[in-house]
């Protein structure tokens, strides 16, 4: 299918968009990424996203020429160029062509700047009536996991592990705090009470995440930003996965157990209306509260 990508300033086909093979993001993963959603064009929590991708940029001391406030004109473009859908964004950022050599090029570093939409489809019915399964498995990810690195293979693995095993997603744990899902974040609820590991260097502070924070608090449901462990993850009356593309997914099954009811819970069923509310309100072009 035609498909316009944004590389290096340009708007080009897909097909005839090129990266050279010397790229530092090819050669050795070394580069961050964003995945933004747009509904019916309009760009969801784009300051949030773009505020953790410079973040990202600083922690891996990748300095880039374009100013945050640059970003929503290109992108939109490039939407505008490929029509009005629902859009899943990816914006990477790699340290550009060099020498293969493991320290920074010298500068003036030329970083290499790609940006593609693709469909964003809603969550399919079956996983918002029956919910999903997942498996638990340790986190032997590096310990800069707020940094969202194009150089996903540890989670890769522990996904595809997952997979393997009929479910989709692994939920992590270091030791016996839980921590993140392979590509989301967790919550869990207990006693009507929402709980989520606090932000640290071992998990990505998700958006999603965030936003099911602070819809939480505003709509009164009690919520805390704390750690628990795996057994109280065994124990957890309901069990949400939270991302930009998947939004808010209900796990009903983990390690081979029925979660609560073995249902997706009320209070997930409570947040997913006021998730979608909040994304009606943004599809007619309303501004973000
Ligand atoms: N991943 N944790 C990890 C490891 C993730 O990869 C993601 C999302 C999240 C959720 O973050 P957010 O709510 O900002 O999407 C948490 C994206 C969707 C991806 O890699 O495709």
């Amino acid at each position: 299918m035609a498909q316009i990508v944004y590389l290096n300033g340009k708007f080009l086909d897909s097909n005839k968009a090129c990266v050279s093979v010397l790229d530092r993001g090819f050669i050795f993963g070394d580069g961050v990424y964003e995945v933004i959603p747009a509904y019916a064009n309009h760009l969801f929590r784009l300051n949030e996203h773009i505020q953790r991708l410079y973040h990202s940029l600083a922690a891996i001391g990748l300095d880039i020429s374009i100013p945050p406030d640059k970003w929503q004109a290109i992108i939109e473009e490039l939407l505008a160029r490929n029509g009005v859908a629902d859009w899943s964004i990816y914006l990477q950022i790699t340290r550009g062509v060099a020498r293969r050599d493991h320290v920074f090029p010298p500068a003036p570093q030329q970083p290499t700047v790609f940006i593609m939409c693709n469909r964003l489809q809603p969550q399919p019915r079956e996983m918002r009536e029956n919910g999903i399964a997942a498996i638990t498995l340790a986190d032997n990810r590096w310990q800069n996991c707020q940094i969202k690195a194009i150089s996903l293979l540890p989670n890769i693995l522990l996904k595809q592990k997952a997979w393997e095993q009929g479910c989709q997603e692994a939920i992590l744990h270091r030791g016996e705090h839980i921590t993140e899902g392979a590509a989301s974040n967790v919550f869990m609820v207990k006693n009507q009470v929402l709980y989520t590991p606090p932000k640290s260097n071992h998990l990505l502070p998700g958006i999603t995440r965030d936003l099911v924070v602070y819809l939480a608090e505003k709509n009164q449901i009690p919520v805390q930003e704390q750690n628990f462990s795996l057994s109280d993850l065994k124990h957890a009356d309901e069990i949400w996965l939270t991302s930009s593309t998947k939004e808010i997914m209900a796990v009903t099954r983990l390690d081979g157990q029925t979660v609560g009811t073995g249902k997706p819970g009320a209070l997930w069923a409570k947040m997913m209306r006021l998730y979608q509310d909040y994304k009606q309100v943004l599809r007619q072009g309303k501004t973000e509260t």
